[in-house]
């Protein structure tokens, strides 16, 4: 979720630049950085940390030149430093990238034995590399751009600039968004729309597999085969703040829809399907380690615990090694059986949580490995783990998690599925079979979020109850609990997540015609136990909103309400049944004009114990 803004015209491109970086800073970043020309000289600034870092280097020395490329960094690969900032160089060609680049090792080791040096660790840098080499056969910049955009795979959103050819200013489009400003004898490209607002509303957005060719006098928009294109603008009459959310109500409702490029993009370059295995860059953990481990403890706070719940149904069915799970808070204190040979995986978004961090220290001090699963490159939980399995995610402005968690769900698969193929239990077969079905997943999640509309009419008919029930059974149950959460925590109206085999053991004496019931009851092994759970709730005049799996309609005449999420196999369903309970907290918060995205009493991240 990095920022770019691109400028080239008759003004001075630093100070656009840098106000459009300010404009796109709710996408939150690490590191930032400037490159102009001017008179065939080459000017990069960059700095760690927050915007004003860079601007007090501008202040001592102004970056001039009327054309200029800038960047916020959100850190995928490589932690958050000078060396890893944008704009990347390489030779006279000079780039900021926003996505991520999935074959980036092979073309870094094909530049390296060409003769290339790397000074970060980023995957962007191959990209100017790339480009650097590719002039040298054409001797043309846009050639060798397009050239560059056809040998790369992954997500890009790129801006180039050379200084061979100075007037111009190449951008190029693929997976990750960007934006180009059309302004009178100058021109913009950025990430998102509000970097421009300020200066032009006429907006022209680049598909997939486009580049655009900026000089002074013109725009040309091109295919990656070279056939140019006609591009309608269209006139942006968002105020900037709605610009910041997307055009979004919610930053929470465009986090939702945010995840199927968020699931794109934790999955990308981790799965090698040739060798039906999982490649896991950060996991700081051998094979031999691995191999070794007797006991995994999952640890970790409100929605972040959810994703462990399920993730020890990943962990004990692909690799058969016993899960421990436990909430942060309460494993610090039950002095827990850590030993050399345990592996302790921590889960956090924020990577900041003062308890986890609390658990990951205690299982450090009891000689045990660990590992954590976070959204913040370099944070404190991800720089204390001996391993990191980074979900890519983006920044998550929403207080109540959404992205994060499913993005989590992924990360957690992708370890029980290296545990399993290290551990002997999984053949390449067997693991490409599931690395197939993970792939399905983005496009399963635009489906499921096409049920939104439909989610808003339940929401609009049950928003006044005083109390929700949420029933789950097997990994559902997790899922039960998070509906709950995302529904108490924005609507503020009480919410329940329980086992569906155990409502009889107690809840059930809550059931009466005021208490709506959400059950989650996907085609698997538990349905038909669900559905008598279900018909239990009925026959006490309890209203039942059922969750159900494809064109599932055995219950149309047994519920008040029905769901439908895709079908997938029934290890990745939670990921899709978490969207309608997304959508039916977002909604009846949304009916109860509650602040959605900072819910009275909560914080993003709980840094205090
Ligand atoms: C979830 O919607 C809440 N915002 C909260 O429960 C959150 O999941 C919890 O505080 C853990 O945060 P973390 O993932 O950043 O550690």
């Amino acid at each position: 979720m990095c920022g770019i803004v691109g400028y080239i015209g008759q003004q001075q491109a630093s100070p656009i630049i840098i106000d459009g970086l300010r404009r796109l800073e709710y996408r939150g970043y690490d590191s930032a950085g400037i490159c102009t020309l001017e008179n065939g000289e080459l000017q990069i600034y960059r700095a760690e940390g927050k915007l004003i870092n860079l601007e007090n280097i501008l202040r001592e020395t102004p970056a001039t030149g009327s054309r200029g490329i800038g960047h916020t960094r959100w850190a995928t690969h490589g932690k958050p430093s000078e060396i890893n900032a944008h704009p990347h160089k390489a030779g006279d060609f000079v780039v900021v990238h926003n996505g991520i680049i999935e074959n980036y090792l092979k073309l870094k080791e094909m530049l390296q034995a060409a003769g290339h040096n790397f000074s970060s660790e980023t995957d962007t840098e191959i990209i100017a590399h790339l480009v650097e080499e590719n002039y040298k056969g054409s001797g043309d910049f846009e050639t060798a751009v397009r050239k560059t955009l056809n040998e790369v795979q992954g997500a890009y959103a790129v801006a180039i600039i050379c200084r061979q050819e100075p007037d111009k200013l190449i951008a190029a489009k693929l997976g990750s968004p960007l934006v180009v400003g059309q302004g009178q004898g100058e021109y913009f490209v950025a990430s998102d729309i509000p970097a421009m607002l300020s200066h032009t509303r006429e907006m022209i957005f680049l598909e997939d597999g486009e580049m655009v060719v900026f000089t002074e006098q013109e725009m040309r928009f091109t295919d990656l085969a070279g056939d140019e294109l006609q591009k309608q603008s269209k006139t942006i009459t968002w105020s900037p703040l709605m610009a910041e959310k997307g055009g979004y109500k919610h930053f929470m409702l465009k986090e939702i829809y945010e995840q199927p490029r968020a699931v794109a993009d934790t999955i990308a370059g981790r799965l090698q399907a040739e060798e039906g295995d999982i490649y896991l860059e950060d996991i700081g953990l051998s094979d031999e380690q691995l191999q070794q481990l007797d006991k995994i403890f999952i640890i970790a706070c409100g929605t972040s615990w959810h994703a462990g719940l399920v993730g020890k149904f990943y962990i004990e069915k692909l690799a058969r090694v016993p899960v421990e799970i436990d909430i942060a808070s309460e494993f610090r204190y039950r002095d827990p059986i850590v030993g050399e040979n345990s592996l302790t995986v921590l889960i956090s978004q924020s990577g900041e949580t003062a308890d986890t961090l609390a658990g990951l220290r205690e299982a450090k001090g009891k000689g045990g490995k660990t590992l954590c699963v976070c959204n913040v490159v370099d944070s404190s939980i991800a720089r204390e783990s001996d391993g990191v399995i980074y979900t890519h995610a983006g920044p998550e402005i929403g207080v109540a998690s959404t992205k994060a968690f499913t993005t989590q769900l992924v990360a957690l698969y992708q370890l029980a599925l290296k545990l399993g193929r290290v551990r002997g239990l999984l053949t390449a077969d067997q693991c490409r079979e599931q690395v197939e079905a993970l792939l399905t997943l983005p496009r399963k999640l635009e489906e499921a979020l096409e049920i939104d509309g439909h989610v808003e009419e339940i929401s609009r008919e049950f928003m006044n109850a005083r109390d929700f029930l949420y029933l789950g059974r097997g990994n559902q149950y997790p899922i039960a609990l998070e509906g709950a959460l995302k529904l108490k925590e924005i609507s503020y109206i009480h919410a329940e997540g329980y086992p569906a085999g155990e409502m009889k053991h107690g809840p059930i004496a809550l059931i009466d015609e005021q208490l709506p019931v959400v059950v989650l009851v996907p085609r698997n092994d538990t349905y038909e136990k669900v559905v008598s759970n279900l018909e239990e709730v009925k026959a006490r005049g309890g209203k039942v909103i059922a969750v159900v799996s494809g064109d599932d309609s055995e219950l149309i005449d047994k519920v008040d309400a029905i769901i439908r999420v895709p079908e997938i196999n029934d290890d990745l369903m939670p990921l899709l049944t978490s969207i309608p309970m997304q959508l039916l907290a977002y909604h009846v918060a949304v009916f109860k004009g509650t602040d959605v995205d900072q819910p009275r009493n909560l914080a993003k991240s709980v840094t205090v114990e």
